[in-house]
């Protein structure tokens, strides 16, 4: 099999202009070329404004490419402004805010992509329940996310990406709100999700050693307008432990990645 065909996520030509009111258009993205493939985790860094959102939500089906390709499984997830219903399928979102309904709770958070799709009640909430312990919500399903930690709402947030069972999980600096300590420990968790499922993940972040923690390959991107600047492929033992990052290859690839990001800053 050629490595095209591969590819779980296939961006051939893929750009971004913003129309902007009684101005110049902005070129967020220029004509990028990647492939991802599955069970893949990727890390997208960059600095502010280099495109990085703008990258994740055309692969996510929610903002339309000025040009290019983007296929998921083989399939164009755009013509045009609509999308491809069977490629979304394959697709889960996290952003950065967990954007939980208030007056649901968690379970019933977590179950809105069923019910959206119509799956039955019972059915639904008994997925959703075991997603919540999957992610390490146990006995917080009927709370509300008033009650819940930041951590544990973005928990919320990723067993409600998961629960329409897509086969990529696209995360938008998902903890770049929470703390050193639980973002440590959520980089733990979404390693070890990662490593049950054998999802296909792109993960946005400007954090350096997030990047190298997580990733199998960091994609650097640069600004004005973004574009890759660089891959860099993270060959780190799995599972990596918090004293991954004392080893001298972890530090080395930290050290690599910090110099190309401040040449592109
Ligand atoms: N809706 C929009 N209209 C105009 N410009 C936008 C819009 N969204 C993003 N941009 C611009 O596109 C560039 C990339 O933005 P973004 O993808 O949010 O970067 P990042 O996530 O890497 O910080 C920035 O210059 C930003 O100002
Ligand atoms: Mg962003």
């Amino acid at each position: 099999m050629s490595a095209a065909a591969a590819a779980e996520i296939e961006l051939s030509g893929v750009e971004k202009r913003f129309a902007v009111p009684g101005g110049a258009a902005v070129h967020a993205l220029s004509r990028t070329d990647l492939s991802i493939r599955k069970g893949e985790f990727l890390v997208l860094l960059g600095p502010s404004g280099c495109g990085k959102t703008t990258l994740l939500r055309m692969v996510g089906g929610l903002l339309p490419p000025s040009g290019g390709e983007i296929r998921i499984a083989g399939r164009s997830l755009w013509r045009e402004a609509s999308r491809d219903p069977e490629a979304l399928r394959e697709l889960g979102v996290v952003f950065q805010d967990a954007n939980l309904f208030p007056w649901r709770s968690i379970e019933r958070n977590v179950a809105l992509p069923l019910e959206l799709r119509g799956v039955p009640r019972a059915r639904r909430l008994e997925r959703a329940r075991a997603l919540c312990r999957s992610v390490g919500l146990a006995g917080f399903e009927r709370r509300w996310p008033r009650e819940l930690s930041g951590g544990m709402r973005q928990r919320a947030a990723i067993a409600r990406a998961l629960a329409g069972d897509p086969q990529i999980l696209l995360m938008d600096e998902p903890f770049g709100a929470l703390d050193a300590m639980t973002r440590e420990a959520m980089n733990l968790e979404v390693q070890r999700i990662w490593m049950e499922t054998g999802k296909t993940v792109i993960l946005v972040t400007h954090s350096i050693s997030e990047a190298v923690f997580l990733a199998d390959r960091v994609v650097l991107l640069s600004p004005r307008p973004g574009r890759i600047d660089s891959v860099h492929a993270i060959d780190l033992p799995r599972p990596r432990t918090p004293e991954t990052q004392t080893l001298p290859e972890f530090q080395d690839h930290v050290r690599v990645l910090r110099r190309r990001l401040e040449a592109v800053s």
